[in-house]
């Protein structure tokens, strides 16, 4: 079977390397694919992002299986455009991907639906914008709605930092984000305390899976300091999420979701993603939804994956008005699986392209490099991107994760690289 992977960031790269282990994979494409994609022999790049155009080739060279993982694609309708020709590819429709694209939609819809989020008011007219800020006080949380990202929201501390950031996207736009229907629009909600995790689920249009637990790091220095990131690394399993918080985020926010997208007409198929905050009396909080895996979550997952996501992802697309989901097991190490992201030089306003990458080291069982931000040309690894690379391991507990992680990490060189000394330390608390 032939398999095709869409993206081109580290998450991608863990999801090909993963699923290049199937036993019954031949074949793994990358469309755009990177650096690391493009070294490792059993995986192929396919330069190709327009949607019409990556369908028709899907088409011709038998893809049996397609895989999406960042949003761009999915809120541009690339799973439309393969369900259309009779394609198996697993991820939400377009309409079901304005859980992430659009923040006015998703919050629309957790109040329609009673999902547990922060209380929020929507505006495109700056004025009404100001002075629902002036009556709320700080802290408050500014948010561009459409897709930025993860460079959409402002948590303001004061009232200035807020009303700076309600021109910066609504009247300057700086940012240039749209919603789906034209023009700039904000959220602007409620700030919530406690602390935050990853919680993903796979869902075939019917049958939900948890995966396992997993956190991220939002900011760029150390002691969570600095601006908002991406992620500068991750690691699963979170144990923040508890077996109670596991069972109140499952029974208050994902199913519910399910079953609202579900009576609104619009089934979900893919990952999706709810960004909690847990208070300090384990009450979850949905942050946000995103529509598909998280990056650099993935990659600690992937290392702790046992099952062959091939046939997890071929159940999940099984033809019929659901997949077969109920049919499969998640399988996880039981080890601790953290990532560290090395970012390149001015990450995250204005990285630095084209830094040459030296002393990576080869695969190992316990310890892997994934790549994002990467180009490779004559065997010459440069940078290319924000996020460069995710040193990612296993280990028994999160101290030796964390040393192991390191060790591998010392071991790489470019120009400028900067990455967090901390990552795990909120799970190395306990
Ligand atoms: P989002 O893209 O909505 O997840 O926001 C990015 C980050 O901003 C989150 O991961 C949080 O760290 C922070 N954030 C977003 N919304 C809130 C909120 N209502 N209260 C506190 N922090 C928030
Ligand atoms: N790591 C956060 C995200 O993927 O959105």
């Amino acid at each position: 079977m032939k398999v095709l992977v869409i993206g081109g960031g580290g998450r991608e790269h863990a999801l090909a390397w993963k699923l290049r282990q199937g036993a019954r994979v031949t074949e793994v494409f990358v469309a755009p694919g990177n650096g690391g994609t493009a070294l490792d022999d059993q995986l192929t790049n396919v330069p190709i992002t327009d949607i019409v155009a990556l369908r028709e080739w899907a088409q011709k060279e038998g893809i049996a299986l397609t895989v999406v993982g960042p949003e761009g694609p999915l809120a541009g309708g690339v799973v439309d455009e393969f369900r259309a020709h009779g394609m198996r590819i697993f991820g939400p429709s377009k309409a079901a991907a304005q859980l992430e694209s659009s923040k006015a939609f998703s919050k629309a819809f957790m109040q329609r639906h009673h999902i547990p989020t922060a209380e929020f008011e929507t505006f495109s007219d700056p004025a009404l914008a100001h002075a629902y800020v002036d009556k709320k006080g700080a802290p408050i949380v500014v948010k561009a709605d459409g897709l930025a990202a993860g460079k959409g929201v402002v948590v303001a501390t004061t009232l200035a930092e807020a009303h700076e950031a309600i021109d910066f996207m609504l009247v300057d736009n700086t940012l240039g984000v749209t919603h789906n229907e034209g023009g700039a629009r904000v959220v602007i909600e409620e700030f919530l305390q406690g602390e935050e995790a990853s919680f993903i689920v796979m869902c075939d249009g019917k049958n939900v899976t948890a995966l396992a637990t997993s956190q991220d790091h939002k900011r760029l220095l150390d002691d969570d300091k600095g601006p908002n990131t991406g992620g500068m690394g991750a690691y699963s399993p979170a144990p923040v999420v508890t077996a109670d918080v596991h069972a109140r985020a499952m029974r208050e926010i994902i199913i519910p979701t399910i079953k609202g997208m579900e009576k609104d007409g619009i089934a979900f198929t893919g990952f999706l993603y709810a960004g909690l905050m847990i208070d300090t009396q384990g009450r979850p909080k949905t942050l946000e939804f995103n529509c598909r895996l998280g990056d650099p979550e993935t990659q600690p997952l992937m290392m702790r994956l046992k099952s062959d996501l091939f046939e997890v992802f071929w159940a999940a697309t099984e033809p019929g008005s659901h997949g077969r989901l109920d049919t499969v097991e998640l399988e996880w190490d039981r080890r601790v699986a953290l990532g560290v992201v090395l970012a390149a030089h001015g990450y995250p306003l204005s990285p630095r392209k084209g830094d040459v990458i030296t002393g990576l080291p080869k695969e190992e069982a316990d310890a892997m490099v994934f790549h994002a931000g990467t180009a490779e040309a004559d065997g010459k690894v440069t940078t290319s991107g924000g996020r460069v690379l995710c040193v990612t391991v296993l280990a028994d507990n999160v101290k030796q994760a964390q040393a192991r992680a390191y060790e591998v990490t010392r071991g790489i060189q470019f120009d400028g690289v900067q990455y967090r000394r901390d990552i795990g330390h909120r799970a190395a608390r306990g």
